[in-house]
């Protein structure tokens, strides 16, 4: 890619891949923080990333947010009219509509001329009718399903801005306060050192569930986000980070 040469951006990736540990970086040019266009140019590059690994893998497993909704958006057909099977990596986290993993499995399918399956599983919910939930055949072929996903493309947030955007109880932002979280991801909220402080209730992929058979895309960046990924990425080492130069300069 010539424009990465002349930019040096193939050596802020290695810079950060050997910084934060990972088995692979890109970056894009810019700063999500400030041009929306950021995030389109990191969802075509997780969606370059991606669709050759879907030779042999068919089912992707997809958290919500902005930036997940942005890869949706640039998801392509694949070749020989592979049908790749998106499914949504957790049950609600108290997204508005627009982000929600559901929303971004069914653009996605639809973008791939794909398949997919959702979870419709409210986020508060009595332990009893939970459990029934579960119990459910609609349901648990879902949970099935994400949990044989080879693929996992997911978002990093900071920790307060998520609590804001989830309308959290006063309880939740004192734990969390308390705790010191500055990320989140899958429900999961860490500290600086990546320790879990505090998790969100809800079904589908729980972070043991990340393994290392499994392909993992974190797709995060803008300069705000670079706390986060750093404090996120100390849980494990091989991950593929889709970042942006905004989040990568600060990073750095
Ligand atoms: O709520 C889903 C989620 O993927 C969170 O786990 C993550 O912190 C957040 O969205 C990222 O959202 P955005 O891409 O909008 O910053």
């Amino acid at each position: 890619n010539v424009m990465k040469e002349v930019s040096g951006l193939h050596v802020l990736e290695e810079r950060l891949r050997e910084k934060l540990k990972l088995a692979e970086v890109i970056i894009v040019p810019g700063d999500s923080d400030r041009d929306q266009w950021v995030k389109t140019e990191m969802g075509k590059a997780a969606v370059n990333r991606l669709l050759p690994l879907l030779k042999s893998e068919r089912t992707i497993a997809v958290t919500g947010g902005t930036t997940l909704a942005a890869v949706a958006e640039m998801m392509k057909p694949l070749p020989n009219r592979k049908r790749p099977l998106i499914v949504p990596a957790r049950g609600g986290l108290g997204e508005h509509v627009e982000n929600q993993a559901n929303t971004i499995c069914s653009t996605m399918a639809q973008k791939a001329n794909g398949e997919y399956r959702l979870l419709h599983v409210p986020d508060q919910l009595s332990k009893e009718s939970y459990q029934s939930l579960i119990e459910e055949p609609g349901v648990k072929d879902v949970l099935e399903q994400i949990r044989s996903a080879g693929i996992v493309i997911h978002g990093i947030g900071e920790a307060t801005t998520m609590a804001e955007r989830r309308n959290s109880s006063s309880i939740v932002f004192q734990e969390i306060e308390k705790q010191n979280a500055v990320a989140e991801a899958f429900g999961y909220y860490f500290d600086q050192d990546g320790t879990i402080v505090h998790k969100l209730k809800t079904v589908g992929l729980q972070l043991d569930d990340l393994t290392d058979d499994k392909t993992i895309f974190a797709v995060a960046g803008g300069s705000s986000k670079a706390n986060a990924i750093a404090a996120y990425m100390k849980r494990g080492p091989r991950q593929i980070l889709i970042t942006d130069e905004g989040a990568a300069n600060e990073l750095l």
